[in-house]
């Protein structure tokens, strides 16, 4: 169900949509997921926060500024204030909430949630994080390759506090170093750790998810390097490097 895409070459990796298809429409829109599966993406990623009212809400950065039309701290905010604020096209409905974006989760569509502010909020962002999933009927995967949900921090107190809550789901630990984590079930190095260590794969021992891919040349690189899963803002450009189309 989710081998990514297969053509006459074999299975080819996953491609996951980082924030939507966001070289194309505003980050962590509806608008840009939607776009995303229309690409044929096989995943999508967003990152996680916990706004003041204590909901999950997919915004990246610890501020609104950026990707809103307000200003402001996210966990100062409730939904509701973060609802008038314009995020992206005139259409988009307010901010996507977690629970907005487990809707668009269906068969062969994998969700990698990225779990930010992991030590300010001291592990409610996780328990938050399994409530909803278990609430959605998605806590618990019949196996870890099948499930729905793949869960990823840079924090490995964040991994462990999912691996307590939820042991069923699979993990990603993200890293910006050249060390190898003991945590998670697949690694997740950066696309210049993989330019500059190209063994770090196969060091790892381990099925990887490399970010953030969109450059033909790296598409290229993970994938002679037997990489998992692509990251990328482009997915319908990075499948057709894959497919060789
Ligand atoms: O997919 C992992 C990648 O998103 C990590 O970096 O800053 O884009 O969340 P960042
Ligand atoms: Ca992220």
């Amino acid at each position: 169900q989710f081998n990514g895409t297969c053509d006459d070459r074999g299975v080819l990796p996953e491609v996951v949509a980082h924030r939507g298809a966001s070289a194309d429409l505003a980050e962590h829109t509806l608008a840009a997921y939607e776009l995303a599966l229309a690409q044929q993406a096989d995943g999508l990623e967003c990152d996680v926060r916990l706004t003041k009212d204590g909901q999950l809400v997919c915004v990246h950065d610890r501020t609104v500024d950026r990707t809103s039309s307000g200003t402001g701290i996210v966990s100062t905010m409730t939904v509701a204030e973060l609802d008038k604020l314009r995020w992206g096209g005139a259409d988009e409905p307010g901010v996507l909430t977690l629970e907005k974006l487990l809707e668009l989760v269906r068969p062969g569509v994998r969700l990698f949630i990225e779990t930010k502010h992991p030590v300010r909020y001291g592990g409610l962002v996780e328990a938050k994080l399994v409530a909803l999933l278990a609430r959605h009927g998605l806590a618990r995967p019949k196996s870890k390759e099948e499930s729905p949900v793949v869960v990823m921090s840079f924090s490995s107190r964040a991994i462990r506090r999912i691996q307590r809550h939820a042991p069923e789901l699979p993990t990603v630990m993200l890293v910006g170093s050249r060390v190898t984590p003991s945590a998670g079930d697949y690694v997740g190095p950066s696309i210049e750790r993989l330019r500059e260590d190209p063994e770090y794969v196969a060091r790892a021992g381990r099925p990887a998810y490399c970010w953030t891919v969109d450059d033909p040349a790296d598409v290229r690189l993970c994938q002679s390097l037997g990489v998992r899963f692509i990251a990328t803002n482009k997915p319908a450009a990075t499948l057709e490097v894959l497919r060789g189309t």
